[in-house]
């Protein structure tokens, strides 16, 4: 794999490949061996122009278990503030030596500029740009609702007949796009349920039903309930109703997350809005993934990071984590 930069593009044997070696990743951690030498000598570039906290610390935890170097640029407090380009930032950064970079941007489709630019030779990951993508985080969704699924018996399998519902500011949420794309190539029914001024005007194309009403879509009994952050530093004021109609008409409360069948889970990217689009009630209830989700990250990062920088080294002579 060269890069990673969505998951429209992202075929099912690759999306399956990326989850079953995170899954050896996930058994390593959990023998308690803490670092594998696997990227011994690679340097990874976290190139972050927006904020976040578990993206950027889980690919900086996941490139250390393997090894490699880790450089953290935030674009706050660099010389961005002085006006220095993309293309000058991350020639500077390549300079240094990194063999990969993992860019978070404010713009769609800034990471794959730098892929196709000519700019870098470096692998670059899209950690998030502008309501776009944001791969790493769908397919740690995916691992995510296979390995409560599956458990132990999780490798190879897809989630063909696994209905998901994706609740909340679809307009302008990179995560719920990459899961649509990737949750549907692996075979999930997808169901999009928000306000009608905060759905996309192309969600016709795309292959999932979209409903407005939450708990006619609770009521079909889905397998996960994935809550969406309302994005309030993306939002025309216009476009959103007030807060407390938006908890009351599309919020997960505690009722709503009590009626769901008893092994349906309940995701969320982060940051939460508690009290907004998800309840502490359910947020902290035990069929919550939120925190299985961040662990899950890391391995799945550790996967793609491993395909990037020594998947085709490893595989010419036999994988061996
Ligand atoms: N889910 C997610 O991308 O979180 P961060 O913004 O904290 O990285």
């Amino acid at each position: 794999m060269r890069h990673l930069l969505d998951t429209q593009t992202l075929d099912r044997q690759t999306a399956l490949r990326i989850l079953d070696i995170a899954e050896d990743m996930s058994d390593t951690q959990s023998r308690e061996v803490k670092k594998l030498p696997t990227l011994r000598g690679k340097t990874v570039v976290n190139l972050f122009f927006e904020d976040s906290t578990r993206t950027r610390i889980s690919f900086e935890a996941a490139a250390k278990r393997l090894s490699a170097d880790v450089i953290n640029f935030a674009a706050k407090g660099s010389s961005v503030s002085k006006g220095e380009s993309l293309k000058d930032t991350a020639q500077t950064l390549q300079a240094m030596g990194a063999d990969a970079v993992v860019i978070r941007h404010s713009a769609s489709g800034a990471p794959r500029t730098l892929a196709t630019s000519g700019w870098i030779s470096a692998g670059v990951v899209n950690a998030g740009d502008g309501t776009h993508e944001h791969p790493t985080q769908a397919l740690l969704d995916a691992f995510t609702i296979r390995k409560r699924r599956f458990g132990a018996d999780s490798r190879g399998r897809d989630l063909a007949g696994i209905r998901v519902v994706i609740v909340g500011d679809v307009l302008h949420s990179r995560v719920a796009r990459s899961n649509v794309w990737l949750l549907t190539t692996l075979g999930a029914e997808v169901t999009l349920v928000s306000p009608p001024t905060l759905v996309p005007q192309n969600v016709s194309h795309w292959p999932v039903r979209v409903l407005y009403d939450l708990d006619a879509a609770l009521a079909d009994g889905p397998d996960a309930v994935m809550m969406l952050r309302i994005q309030l530093e993306r939002m025309n004021a216009a476009y959103f109703p007030s807060e407390r109609e938006y908890s009351r008409t599309w919020g997960l409360d505690a009722v709503r997350a009590a009626a769901l069948p008893r092994d349906s889970i309940v995701m969320h990217p982060g940051p939460m809005n508690r009290g907004l689009e998800i309840s502490s009630a359910a947020a902290d209830s035990p069929r919550s993934t939120v925190l299985e989700q961040v662990t899950n990250g890391v391995s799945v990062r550790m996967a793609v990071l491993y395909l990037l920088l020594a998947g085709e080294r490893d595989e010419e002579r036999g994988r061996d984590l």
